[in-house]
């Protein structure tokens, strides 16, 4: 049995960066706390656990005998602030590309400015982009809320960096008729979900049989599973190799596996490596032709 690697998978740039910054940390010595869960995948979360990384809930649960680490989502300036008051040393490993949006906000905020930001209102990486722009910050999820808006002064458009781009473009034409002038409009969506979607999709097609790992509540990798389900029926999202069954595999030639952008490597190997065993295990009981 083949097992076929989608071209993108895993780790994107920023969790990988934030998870590199964890480690580094560690290796520094001292208590290192993380401020929320540092990515949606508890079996990485249990590996970093084991090495005395826990997370703390507020800025207020920090000490001055820890190191506290910002995630990739980043926060408010406010909370920052706090942290860095409690802790003994604060590790910002906010992704750089979230970093850029909330340097626009601030900048055209700054300017007296609107600022519209295309995403969901609850997710913390919008959370922070409005602390860089509280008085002048709209998030609205699409062009719909747009249109509730009160009347915008020469806004900024931008967006969250996980959003659908035809969300974005609608919501960012729904702007330009509430504006007093032009809006500037930055189009902040990063690419790793959607190079990982693109790759899995190439893939999907050649494969009988195909794994995504990645957590059940993440949602880039349920994004994943249907995009695969799309084109092989046989598509299973699964967070570790215990889970796979042989008999899904009976059969199969080749099989796919790709992995959602917060499943490290170390899982994605396991999983490959128990498929190429259930592929040798079947290869032996095989009767020999004669
Ligand atoms: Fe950053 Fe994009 Fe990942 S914004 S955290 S590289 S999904």
């Amino acid at each position: 049995m083949q097992v076929l690697l989608a071209d993108e998978y895993g780790f994107c740039f920023g969790v990988e960066r934030a998870v590199q910054m964890v480690e580094d940390a560690l290796a520094e010595g001292g208590t290192v706390r993380t401020l929320g869960p540092l990515i949606h995948n508890s079996q990485e979360i249990g590996r970093l656990e084991a090495h005395g990384v826990a997370t703390i809930d507020a800025p207020i649960e920090a000490s001055a005998d820890m190191t506290e680490v910002i995630r990739a989502h980043g926060v408010t300036p406010e909370v920052q602030r706090e942290l860095e008051a409690r802790a003994a040393k604060v590790v910002d490993a906010t992704c750089p590309f979230v970093t850029k949006v909330q340097k626009l906000a601030e900048r055209a905020a700054e300017q007296g400015r609107d600022v519209v930001v295309i995403g969901n209102p609850d997710h913390p990486e919008m959370i922070g982009v409005k602390g860089y722009a509280p008085h002048n910050a709209h998030v609205v999820r699409d062009a719909g809320e747009v249109a509730a808006l009160p009347p915008l002064h020469a806004p900024l458009v931008v967006s969250q960096t996980t959003i659908k781009l035809s969300t974005f473009l609608e919501a960012a034409e729904a702007v330009r008729a509430k504006a007093d002038a032009e809006p500037q409009i930055v189009n902040t969506i990063c690419s790793a979900t959607r190079d990982r979607q693109d790759a899995a999709r190439a893939l999907a097609g050649q494969v009988e049989a195909f794994y995504i790992i990645g957590g059940r509540h993440s949602s880039n990798s349920i994004k994943l599973l249907s995009v695969c389900q799309e084109q092989c029926a046989k598509s299973f999202l699964i967070e570790t190799p215990q889970e796979i069954n042989p008999a899904d595999v009976a059969g199969v030639e080749r099989v796919g596996v790709t992995a959602g952008a917060s499943t490290p490597n170390w899982l994605i190997k396991e999983v490959v490596e128990r498929l190429r065993a259930i592929g040798d295990m079947r290869q032996q009981a095989e009767p020999i032709a004669v």
